[in-house]
C-alpha cells in the first residue's frame, strides 16, 4: 500500500478523491483542504509517497519526508518548478488523450470562429441584418503554432484535416508530417511572416515570458486572406504583453484574438481586456483537467512508482517544462 496526497489549490478535491479512490482501491488517498492545510492525523502525511497537486503551499513539502514523486494535475508545471524547498524528486505532468482532445477542440473552435467570421456575424445579428459574407477557404489560411509539443502537434494534425496549412515553431527542430517546422530564435521571424492565425501553446519559462508583444505581433503576415492576423493563446498568460495586444486590437494590427489565459487570473473585473474589440475571453478552460478522464493515468503512474519503474512524462527541471 502507498499513500497519495491531493493538494489542489482553488479546486474542490471531492471528485478527484472519489475517482482516485476507485482507481487505486489498494492504496490510501487523502487530500488537503482547498487552502492547503491538512485536517487529518499529521502522521498520515509522513506516509505520503506521491503528491498530486496544483499550486501547493511550499510549506507542505516540509511535512512530507517520504515523498517519492510529484504529479502535476495539469500539463504545465510552472506552478511548481520555481517553488522554494521543492524536494529533489521527479515531477511528472499530464500527457493524456483526454486533456489533449479538449485542447484540440478549443484550438479548432477558436480558429474556426475567426475564419468563419464569428465576430462579424455576431455584430450583424445585433443589428438584425441578414448578410452572408465572403470568407477564405481553409487552404488559403496558414495557422502558426508556437509550441509544437504534445498539444501543439495534436492541434496541428486536426487543423490539417480541416484543410488548413500549418507551420510550427519550437525550441528544438521537429518533424511533424505535413507541418512546415521552424525552430529557435533564429527562425522565429520566418515562422511569424507565414502566419495568419498564431496559436500559442508555449509553457511559461523565463524564455517565453512576455514573448507575445507588439514586436512579435507586427511580424505576423499582414496581407493574408483574413485581412489581418489573429492571435489565440491557450498556453500561459505570462507569455503575453496584454497592453500590446490591446493596442493591436484597437488599432487593427490584430484582426481578432482569443485568450484563454491571462497574466492575472481570474481576469480582474476592471481589466480593459473584457471589452477589447474582437477579443474572445475564456476563463482558462481550454483544457480543464478532468478527474474522471485523468484518474486512470494518475493510478498508472502510482503503480509504476510502486513497481520501481520510472514515471512517465517527467519534466526537465532545468528547461522548466
Ligand atoms: P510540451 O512540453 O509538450 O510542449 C511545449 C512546446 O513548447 C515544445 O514544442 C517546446 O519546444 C516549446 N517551447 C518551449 N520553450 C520554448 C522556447 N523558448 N522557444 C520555442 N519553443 C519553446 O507541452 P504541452 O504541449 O503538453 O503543453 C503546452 C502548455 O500548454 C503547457 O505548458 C501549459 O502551460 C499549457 N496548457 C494550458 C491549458 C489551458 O487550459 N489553457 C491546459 C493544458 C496546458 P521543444 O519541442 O523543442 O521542447
Ligand atoms: C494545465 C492547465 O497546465 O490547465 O494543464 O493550465
Amino acid at each position: 500500500m502507498t499513500t497519495l496526497l491531493l493538494s489542489l489549490a482553488d479546486w474542490d478535491p471531492r471528485r478527484w478523491l472519489e475517482n482516485l479512490k476507485a482507481a487505486l482501491p489498494e492504496d490510501e488517498v487523502v487530500a488537503t483542504t482547498p487552502e492547503g492545510g491538512f485536517a487529518g492525523d499529521p502522521a498520515t502525511l509522513e506516509r505520503v509517497e506521491y503528491l498530486l497537486t496544483w499550486k501547493p503551499r511550499p510549506e507542505l513539502f516540509d511535512s512530507l519526508p517520504n515523498l517519492k514523486a510529484i504529479l502535476s494535475v495539469g500539463a504545465g508545471v510552472d506552478h511548481l518548478v520555481d517553488l522554494p524547498n521543492l524536494p529533489d524528486v521527479p515531477i511528472a505532468r499530464i500527457v493524456d488523450p483526454d486533456l489533449t482532445t479538449r485542447m484540440t477542440e478549443y484550438v479548432v473552435w477558436q480558429v474556426l470562429h475567426h475564419v468563419r467570421l464569428g465576430p462579424d456575424y455576431a455584430a450583424l445579428q445585433k443589428e438584425k441584418r441578414w448578410r452572408p459574407l465572403a470568407q477564405p477557404p481553409a487552404g488559403k489560411v496558414t495557422v502558426g503554432i508556437m509550441g509544437l509539443g504534445v498539444l501543439g502537434t495534436a492541434s496541428a494534425k486536426m487543423l490539417m484535416q480541416l484543410g488548413f496549412r500549418v507551420v510550427g515553431w519550437s525550441r528544438r527542430p521537429k518533424i511533424v508530417a505535413g507541418v512546415t517546422a521552424f525552430a529557435g530564435e533564429g527562425e522565429r521571424d520566418a515562422f511569424l511572416a507565414e502566419t495568419d492565425i498564431l496559436v500559442c501553446l508555449l509553457p511559461d519559462t523565463p524564455q517565453t515570458r512576455g514573448i507575445i508583444d507588439g514586436g512579435l505581433i507586427s511580424r505576423l503576415r499582414k496581407d493574408g486572406p483574413l485581412g489581418g492576423p489573429v492571435l489565440i493563446n491557450a498556453g500561459r498568460g505570462q507569455s503575453q504583453n496584454e497592453a500590446d495586444i490591446l493596442s493591436a486590437l484597437r488599432d487593427g494590427t490584430l484582426r481578432g484574438a482569443s485568450l484563454d489565459v491571462f497574466r492575472t487570473e481570474p481576469l480582474p473585473a476592471d481589466s480593459p481586456m473584457w471589452n477589447a474589440p474582437n477579443l474572445v475571453v475564456t476563463p482558462h478552460m481550454a483544457s480543464i483537467s478532468d478527474p474522471h478522464g485523468l484518474s486512470p493515468l494518475i493510478a498508472r503512474q502510482v503503480r509504476r512508482g510502486k513497481a520501481g519503474k520510472p514515471l512517465q512524462y517527467v519534466v526537465d527541471r532545468d528547461a522548466g517544462y
